[in-house]
């Protein structure tokens, strides 16, 4: 499998800026070893299939991040010395000199819009820079759109800082909040959280009283929360300097942040303001807005094409990562941008598999969304001697996260997002290529501490043909979820929402719509009691009001209903596997969990069997060809479920959970209770054998990858559509027509 070395195109070379640091001899290292990476004497691979995929090798164990539990606890001098071992290092960021810029902005405006490279210390820095200052009498707030960073950002600046994470002492400075997991308490004064976690506490306090200051990061990623935030801030900023809400009086501050954004358009969102326009006014609004530019460390990075397109990037990064894993020298992490976790996990499985019985070692460690959080955070943890770490990610480690050591990219030159078609009505993720902008920053997260290579499994003509900017996600997204927020938020007038860019008019429309049919919104448009309920839990509208649906006196069903939904959160619970053989072995052995009604019953027994194993867990596993991994995220997030559902009196704590597979009636409320949710879902079997969706009139077939393929039954539900050639229904639960029909009718 090792790549003949015609096959990687050497040049052209991209050397991307280099403002200060530049080094020589990490110029000429990197210069021999491009020399030396035609791979004419690379060693044949051994192909070897002992070493499991889920490895835990090699990793040097650290403890959790000290908490204090009690009230009193004193900080132990180890984290003192930690603080002061690591303050030399803060210096020297790029930020460090901006500290007076930044604060004496913030003295005078409201809002400081601050661009500055990935590393350079926004994210870390900013908030304990705006901590000591006069005004910041409460919590700072820093928005993460992903869990993994909030969590390492919190334990870096409470490292940074020399005390707790989260507990109950008024010493434990720094916490984090993320979905189903939240590590703060009464002296948090920094607190990381993704931006879904500030929407749902801008949800419950509007004027949010118990911050001096919100800090949105990562801006340029355009998530919808991110856009949501923004026109709530920007609401709220305007409404205090009009003269103050009743409910608050002192200032509150907001900076944006942001890798690449465009720093005119945010400044321009943020003036455009209020109707009269009177010069006096327009001079006070353009003095509310501060800007910053942080310059960054970079170090050159060469940049390597591929002569011909390729499909299989999965077996060309293989070929590269053992090419440099012969040819570079250590210490140097390769960081692989992949599409998502089944490309990851494959290759992680081919990696190790090859890499065994190697003198150096090679450790893949995974890196997905999807991924527990103590599986995300091995990548921080420092190797043993000899060994070079591949980190297989998908975007998340775009912008979000700084893996130490890195200097070797490899970019497949796509990703998975989430499309939306209006006409259809219909969300689905879609493997497309990047924009440019994504490989530069892909590219420059070799270079961060010495010169770097990146290689890019496309062509250079490829990279030309890459859309600019990557299209915000609010332009292509189902906005139901960000409309029920606004709703339930107190915003009526949802199609004049101060919008960074404006969906299209349609695109509201549709979200409305699919409210409605969730029962969500009243008929007048205003937000519906199933639509507070729904809006108070950490999913989709779609699978909100399946919850709702479950937890009525008739239904019945609510802890089995969390037990699907929990499932259904994570990416994938059965194992892939690749050859026919081993599909046929696995089919054999998930017979007993299988269940004929579908994918959603047999994901309901495939948690109660899991959670009732008593003996090894990891054993029970392996025998099902399931996923371990995904199996403990699904555990935690039922965990929080059930807490949610308690907290809202929709689960008393004394209901039991039941072990047994569910009998007929109770099967039959808990596809009703599905179907309550995703009646955009339906689909029924026309004369021909298709499948047609009810609403949309689309032809859909059964993923090979359902327990229901190749079966004819007169109706379906599923969770979600895949694109692959065609339109494939994936999580498919067989359901009678009269119910489809019933659920279509009442919504019509
Ligand atoms: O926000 P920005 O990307 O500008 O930088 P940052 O996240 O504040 O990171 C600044 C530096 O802190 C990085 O270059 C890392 O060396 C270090 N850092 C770390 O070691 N561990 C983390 N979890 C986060 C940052």
């Amino acid at each position: 499998i090792v790549a003949a070395p015609a096959e990687i195109h050497k040049e052209p070379v991209i050397d991307i800026a280099v403002t200060g640091y530049h080094s020589h001899e990490a110029e000429e290292r990197s210069k021999r070893s491009q020399d030396q990476t035609s791979a004419k004497s690379v060693p044949k691979l051994r192909h070897r299939k002992t070493r499991p995929a889920d490895t835990n090798a090699g990793v040097i164990k650290q403890p959790d991040y000290p908490r204090a539990n009690k009230s009193r606890e004193a900080v132990p001098p180890h984290l003192l010395k930690k603080r002061d071992a690591l303050l030399p290092i803060r210096k020297s960021l790029p930020i460090w000199p901006q500290a007076d810029t930044i604060k004496s902005s913030l003295k005078k405006n409201n809002i400081l819009v601050l661009t500055g490279e990935t590393g350079s210390g926004k994210s870390t820095q900013v908030p304990q820079f705006l901590a000591s200052e006069p005004w910041c009498t409460k919590c700072i707030a820093i928005t993460q759109p992903r869990r993994v960073a909030a969590i390492s950002l919190a334990r870096r600046v409470a490292e940074e800082m020399g005390t707790f994470m989260g507990g109950q002492s008024p010493a434990a400075k720094v916490g984090y909040s993320v979905r189903f997991d939240n590590a703060t308490g009464p002296g948090t004064k920094i607190k990381f959280l993704t931006e879904g976690m500030l929407l749902q506490e801008m949800l419950r306090d509007p004027v949010m009283s118990q911050y001096s200051a919100i800090v949105v990061d990562e801006v340029h990623e355009r998530s919808v929360n991110v856009d949501l935030i923004l026109g709530f801030l920007k609401n709220l900023v305007e409404q205090m300097e009009n003269g103050g809400s009743s409910k608050r009086k002192d200032p509150l501050k907001v900076v944006v942040m942001s890798a690449t954004a465009d720093v005119e358009s945010l400044v321009k969102f943020f003036e455009d303001s209020r109707a009269p326009s009177s010069s006096a006014l327009n001079a006070q609004i353009e003095r509310r807005i501060s800007t910053c530019f942080v310059e960054g460390r970079q170090y050159p990075v060469k940049t390597t094409y591929l002569p011909e397109p390729t499909q299989d990037w999965v077996e060309s990064a293989l070929k590269i990562i053992f090419q440099l894993h012969y040819k570079e020298p250590l210490p140097g992490d390769v960081l692989v941008f992949l599409t998502g976790q089944d490309a990851i996990e494959g290759l992680e499985k081919l990696v190790n598999d090859y890499a065994e019985g190697m003198d150096k070692d090679l450790l893949a460690l995974p890196l997905f969304a999807a991924l527990p959080q103590h599986a995300q955070q091995r990548i921080f943890q420092s190797t043993p001697f000899r060994t070079r770490k591949v980190i297989l990610a998908t975007n998340i480690a775009e912008t979000s996260v700084t893996v130490p050591g890195v200097r070797y990219v490899i970019d497949c030159g796509k990703s998975k997002i989430k499309q939306f078609r209006n006409r259809l009505g219909l969300e689905s993720l879609l493997v497309k290529p990047i924009s440019r902008s994504a490989a530069i920053q892909r590219q420059g997260r070799a270079g961060r501490e010495a010169a770097g290579q990146c290689y890019r499994l496309y062509t250079e003509e490829g990279f030309k043909t890459m859309d600019e900017r990557t299209t915000p996600e609010i332009l292509r997204c189902d906005l139901s979820q960000a409309l029920l927020t606004m709703k339930a938020r107190g915003v009526h007038d949802v199609l004049n929402f101060p919008f960074l860019d404006r969906p299209p008019r349609e695109a509201l429309e549709k979200a409305l719509l699919q409210l409605l049919h969730l029962q969500a919104l009243s008929d007048d448009g205003s937000i519906s009691d199933v639509g507070l309920k729904i809006a108070k839990f950490p999913l989709t509208p779609t699978l909100g009001r399946v919850l709702v649906e479950a937890a009525k006196p008739e239904r019945d069903c609510l802890l089995d209903v969390i037990d699907i939904i929990s499932a259904l959160s994570v990416e994938n619970v059965f194992l892939n596997l690749v050859t026919e053989e081993r599909k046929e072995e696995a089919e054999e052995a998930r017979r007993e969990i299988y269940r004929r009604e579908g994918d959603h019953l047999t994901l309901l027994v495939t948690v109660q069997r899991y959670a009732e194993e008593q003996t090894d867990r990891k054993v029970w596993c392996e025998k099902h060809f399931v996923s371990h991994r995904a199996m403990q995220n699904v555990m935690n997030i039922r965990k929080q479920l059930q807490q949610q559902c308690t907290q809202l009196k929709l689960l008393s704590p004394d209901d039991d959970q039941s072990s047994s597979a569910p009998s007929e009636a109770r099967s039959q409320a808990i596809l009703q209770s599905v179907l309550r949710g995703f009646i955009s879902n339906t689909a029924r079997l026309m004369p021909d054998g298709s499948y047609k969706t009810l609403i949309g009139n689309q032809i859909v077939a059964i993923h090979p990858s359902s327990v229901l393929f190749g079966r004819k039954v007169e109706a379906i539900v599923f969770n979600e559509f895949v694109f692959t050639g065609k339109a494939w229904a994936r999580g498919v639960s067989a359901v009678q027509l009269d119910w489809v029909s019933e659920v279509v009718e009442s919504v019509m």
